[in-house]
């Protein structure tokens, strides 16, 4: 193990990289335009909130340096990993600017470097765009040509927010598209010394690892639709009870029982867009594509759906609490949380919503702002709410038993407790079990 590795972009996932390889003995050198990040790594403090990123930098800070210099960064590493956002367009595909911002610069960099660079894309891109948009990019700005000069591979990592360091160390599998057999076996060598698990390999060309990216999120986000859908039926039906369909489902090994389960639609920053791109992706090409498109109409609709089964338990004056907006538990952001949006669309309609989110508000404020009513003390929370929705499938919850005393309607599109943990004026409302007999 010699090389040195550089990680272009620390954000909430290039962070993370970098500090994981930095804990496999990699002299790691992370570059990010934001001063801030910069200094913050370089004082050995983690840019961002993500599980164990604390832990890992400080026990490793040792190997860990970051700076605004592409010169530094390519001159003294042998491997370059791209970590740069790749928001969303007007049309519904993946903007490629930061990546090819990105790739100007490290191309300046190759120009004047006498050894062979590998240069690997993470961020999300459409298939095509590494041939099409990227590579051409490199060669350009470097004078040089790929696959003799420097090496190229697309890997785009599969994490989850809030457990994004164990997700790296124990990957299902690494994803490689090798623009050729050397830079191939290049990344392949580099991530068998940084997995703590026995991971496979999927090599491939770069056209069929972008569009595998897309689809495996894509498959996902039809998953748990699927249970959604499911749980919507057996809440109408005479002693329906979605946990015992879903788990009978999930024991056949063709379904498996991971991400099947009733609940909230999906949200957070990949699974909704991926599977949107995946729908804008196809319709270039002119294939149609209905289940992506019907899953994301679907995951919409959920919320409206929500919305009125808490306001056929309300009056315009009762005061409505939302558990948890964040879009998933163990983690303080919101992009596209259903939690949120339900807030946001009650509070548009005049009722007063008491919020309360165990990871924090910071993210929250920014998109919800003054509409809601903050509340950080669960007690407050609880004893302030006449209706309160749990949005979040979240162990902290079980706090509830603790502090629910008054009279209050609680409705759990997630079935966490049941009607015997709460005193008698609690009305508790699981969503997809439906008590009446046949
Ligand atoms: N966050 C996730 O859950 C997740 C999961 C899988 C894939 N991804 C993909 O990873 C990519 C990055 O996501 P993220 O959540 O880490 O983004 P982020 O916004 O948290 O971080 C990106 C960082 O890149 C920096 N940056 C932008 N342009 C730069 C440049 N030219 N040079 C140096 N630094 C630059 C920004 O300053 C920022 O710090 C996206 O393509 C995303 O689709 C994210």
């Amino acid at each position: 193990m010699n090389q040195n590795i550089s990680v272009v972009g620390l954000g909430k996932l290039g962070a993370c990289m970098l500090a994981v390889y930095a804990s496999k003995k990699y002299s790691v050198i992370g570059v990010d335009k934001n001063l801030d990040y910069v200094n913050s790594i370089n004082n050995g403090v983690a840019p961002v909130e993500e599980t164990d990123l604390q832990k890992y930098i400080t026990k490793n800070l040792k190997r860990i340096r970051a700076t605004r210099n592409y010169t530094e960064a390519i001159s003294k590493t042998e491997i370059t990993f791209i970590i740069v956002p790749t928001p969303t367009d007007k049309t519904g595909g993946f903007s490629v600017e930061y990546v090819i911002n990105a790739c100007i610069d490290i191309g300046k960099n190759i120009k004047n470097k006498n050894k062979y660079h590998l240069v690997v894309l993470t961020s999300t891109v459409l298939p095509l765009d590494c041939h099409k948009k990227i590579i051409p990019v490199l060669e350009k700005y470097s004078g040089k040509t790929c696959g003799v000069d420097f090496g190229f591979c697309y890997s785009p990592e599969f994490i989850a927010i809030g457990s994004v360091i164990h997700n790296l160390l124990n990957p299902d599998f690494f994803l490689i598209g090798q623009f050729d057999k050397k830079s191939g076996d290049i990344l392949e060598s580099f991530y068998s010394t940084t997995c703590n698990n026995n991971s496979t390999i999927k090599r491939m060309s770069i056209p069929n690892a972008e569009l595998t990216k897309i689809s495996l999120n894509h498959f996902i986000t039809m998953k748990i639709t699927y249970a959604n859908m499911l749980a919507e039926i057996a809440d109408k039906l005479p002693s329906g009870n979605i946990d015992i369909i879903t788990d009978a489902i999930g024991s056949d090994v063709r379904v498996g029982k991971k991400y099947l389960k009733g609940g909230l639609g999906f949200g957070g920053p990949c699974f909704p867009r991926d599977n949107r791109a995946f729908v804008y992706m196809a319709k270039k090409i002119k294939i149609k594509t209905p289940f992506a498109q019907i899953t994301d109409n679907y995951n919409k609709s959920i919320e409206e759906r929500m919305i009125k089964l808490i306001l056929e338990r309300s009056t315009h004056s009762s005061k409505i609490g939302i558990m948890g907006l964040s879009y998933k538990p163990d983690t303080g952001f919101c992009e596209e949380s259903q939690g949120l949006n339900i807030a946001k669309k009650l509070a548009t309609m005049g009722y007063k919503i008491n919020a309360f989110e165990s990871n924090g508000f910071k993210h929250a404020k920014i998109l919800l702002g003054k509409s809601v009513n903050y509340k950080k003390n669960i007690n407050e929370f609880v004893n302030n709410s006449d209706v309160i929705f749990l949005t979040n499938f979240d162990k902290k919850n079980q706090n509830l038993k603790k502090y629910c005393k008054k009279k209050t309607i609680i409705i759990d599109p997630w079935r966490q407790f049941s009607n015997n943990d709460f005193p008698k004026t609690i009305l508790y409302r699981p969503i997809g079990i439906n008590d009446l007999k046949i």
